[in-house]
């Protein structure tokens, strides 16, 4: 994500909110990159002991976690100066109330940090990502888990037009690591397994396994990389 530190830099962060944070992986990337910032607030509906967990593994005071649902967020109107959604808009049940709730604890000229995963004109061993992602995310669905299939640039684009930012920058990144790294490989075909196990007590398991079985395939035969990141920073 060099780009989006690189952009980072020339920023100050005042108060951030990471909407949608999960582990938070994209605080970490706010922490490495902002010039200075007062305070980072993650926030995610998950269970309120992982992110307790989460929480452990950031040690600056200034970062803190709160179990929240981003659809009704418990934060006054203009309250931050930057809000970041990252690789969450297709986790979200409903994305425009998010995208509201948003603009809402933004403050007047705030920034809004989107990063999103798509899935159009990737490389075959971006593929391997997105394939593995759209599996995932159909075993998770069957599961009852929020988990949509990854958007492509246009459709992301398309969902940030509606929130009428000024002075919008959209920037790229792609994952330049070796995509025939062994260790990636065997982490991957890991992950495989995992979600095949997991898979088990489903009733198409089957299917869930052999579909699971030709993605490691393409794995061995094309290798893997991160799908492209758009990144779309836009003021109020
Ligand atoms: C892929 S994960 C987070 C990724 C993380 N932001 C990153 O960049 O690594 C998506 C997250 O969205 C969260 N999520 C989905 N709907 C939510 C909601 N309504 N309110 C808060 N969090 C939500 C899920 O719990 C999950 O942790």
């Amino acid at each position: 994500m060099e780009i989006l530190v690189k952009r980072l830099n020339t920023m100050s962060g005042g108060k951030v909110l990471d909407v949608a944070t999960g582990r938070g992986n994209f605080i970490k990337i706010l922490q490495d990159g902002l010039k200075d910032y007062e305070k980072i607030i993650g926030i995610d509906n998950i269970d309120a002991s992982i992110l307790e967990k989460v929480s452990e593994n950031f040690t600056d005071k200034r970062v803190n976690f709160i179990q929240m649902d981003a659809c009704k967020m418990d934060f006054e109107n203009d309250s931050f100066d930057i809000v970041c959604l990252s690789n969450s808009l297709h986790h979200l049940s409903d994305i425009q109330v998010v995208l509201e709730e948003i603009q809402r604890v933004l403050k007047p000229e705030g920034t809004i940090i989107i990063n999103e995963m798509i899935c159009d004109n990737q490389t075959s061993s971006q593929m391997t990502y997105v394939l593995m992602h759209h599996w995932w995310a159909k075993i998770d669905r069957a599961m009852g888990k929020l988990h949509f299939e990854t958007f492509s640039k246009q459709q992301v684009l398309d969902i940030v037009h509606d929130l009428n930012l000024r002075e919008v920058e959209v920037l790229e990144f792609n994952d330049p690591d070796d995509p025939m790294d062994q260790a990636s490989l065997k982490g991957i075909s890991k992950i495989i397994d995992e979600y095949i196990e997991r898979a088990k007590p489903l009733q198409n398991f089957e299917n869930f396994r052999q579909e699971g079985e030709s993605i490691r395939k393409h794995l061995y035969e094309v290798g893997v990389n991160g799908a492209t990141q758009v990144i779309v920073i836009g003021k109020k």
